[in-house]
């Protein structure tokens, strides 16, 4: 029979696969509109983004994330939409940092409140930062967000992010085929030797509103044999199973780069990320369809050991491996609907 004791050791998945890392979206909203994300015809003035009350509260995020950790989960990472427009946010990671057994906690985000934030995430107990930045050219930087903000504030960003110690800093570039591309290089040679990582991520079809084409996805080994012909590079083992990024230092020891390559290398067959939506919602997978109602019970009083089993539940039962069926799944059903990126991150 289960009891709680029984209930806390760490689950499995259908194909053996730990929780270990948990992506906690804390708000859905973005300063951005990057059209491979929150294209702007469809995330308009009047996008009906979630209620306050929808969202759940610091203290209901605090509560789920008790009862992750003694699951496994050691690594926390916060994201959005835009994860520094919730407000007292350093409240939170406070909390979070507080929990034996949290090892990592990190946030992703596009950079632009971040010099206003840096130092108080820091003292907060914020390990380290990963910005969003697919460009350093401002017309550019431009059309792949929407037209917001400016190349120059993220910078700043960064740099304040560095002096106040939330390293390793990384950088997340999507790139996309005609658009971007011609803007690696310049990307490469800002940051290297710099102590920050500059990673490019391919385009991938997440949510329903990107109109995802293969055709605009430039695959990482293109992008590797280019930057290998300027700063030869070579091969870095990874730092962890399962680590998304394939990791390249630099031969003259200028640091590294790394490749998100979710379309042509897939690495689901690691995955041990859960993902919880800013309004409860836990889902197993990035490209998710349905995800399983945590705010409900929670909100309706349930105890501990029902919400665990829940999560169990939901865990043990986990199949997904999108990113290697794609191709297959695409030509079969098409894709249906699937969970946008704004609202679990990315
Ligand atoms: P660290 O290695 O701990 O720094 O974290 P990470 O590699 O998980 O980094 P991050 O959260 O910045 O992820 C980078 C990007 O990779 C995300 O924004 C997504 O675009 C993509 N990504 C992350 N996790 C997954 C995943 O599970 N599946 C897929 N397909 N893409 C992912
Ligand atoms: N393909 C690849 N990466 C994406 N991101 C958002 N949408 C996509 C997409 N369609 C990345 C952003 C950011 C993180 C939150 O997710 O670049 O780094
Ligand atoms: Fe906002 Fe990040 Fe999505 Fe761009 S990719 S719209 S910065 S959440
Ligand atoms: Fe994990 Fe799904 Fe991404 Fe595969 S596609 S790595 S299962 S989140």
């Amino acid at each position: 029979m289960d009891n709680v004791a029984s209930l806390d050791r760490s689950p499995l998945d259908r194909l053996n696969r730990p929780l270990r890392d948990l992506r906690i979206s804390v708000m859905d909203r973005c300063n951005f509109r990057c059209p491979y994300c929150m294209p702007r015809e469809r995330f308009h003035e009047h996008y009906a983004f979630m209620k306050t009350a929808e969202r759940l509260s610091f203290e209901e995020i605090l509560r789920l994330t008790r009862l992750f950790v003694p699951m496994g989960v050691r690594k926390l990472r916060i994201t959005g939409g835009e994860p520094l427009l919730r407000v007292n946010l350093p409240d939170l990671i406070a909390d979070l940092n507080a929990i034996p057994g949290v090892e990592d906690i990190a946030i992703t985000t596009n950079g632009v409140l971040l010099a206003k934030h840096a130092y108080e995430l820091k003292a907060a107990g914020l390990g380290r930062v990963t910005v969003s930045l697919d460009s350093l050219d401002q017309d550019t930087f431009a059309r792949m967000n929407g037209g917001f903000g400016r190349v120059s504030e993220v910078l700043d960003g960064i740099q304040h992010a560095q002096d106040a110690g939330l390293g390793p800093i990384k950088i997340n570039a999507v790139i996309q085929r005609g658009t971007n591309e011609d803007g690696v290089l310049p990307l490469v040679e800002h940051f290297r030797g710099t102590g920050v990582t500059v990673r490019f991520i391919e385009y991938m079809d997440v949510g329903n509103r990107n109109d995802w084409r293969e055709q605009l996805v430039v695959p990482s080994r293109d992008l590797q044999a280019r930057i290998h012909e300027r700063w030869p590079l070579r091969a870095v083992n990874a730092d962890y199973a399962g680590e998304v990024a394939r990791r390249y230092a630099f031969d003259d020891g200028q640091g590294e780069v790394g490749f998100i390559s979710s379309v042509t290398q897939p690495f689901c067959g690691a995955c041990s990320r859960g993902r919880l939506s800013s309004d409860g919602s836990f889902y197993t997978c990035l490209f998710a369809q349905t995800g399983t109602d945590l705010r409900s019970p929670l909100r309706a009083g349930v105890g501990d050991e029902e919400l665990i089993r829940i999560i169990r539940n939901t865990w043990t039962q986990r199949t997904d491996r999108y990113s290697e069926q794609r191709v297959l799944l695409r030509a079969k059903t098409g894709t249906g609907p699937k969970v946008e990126m704004n609202y679990i991150g990315g």
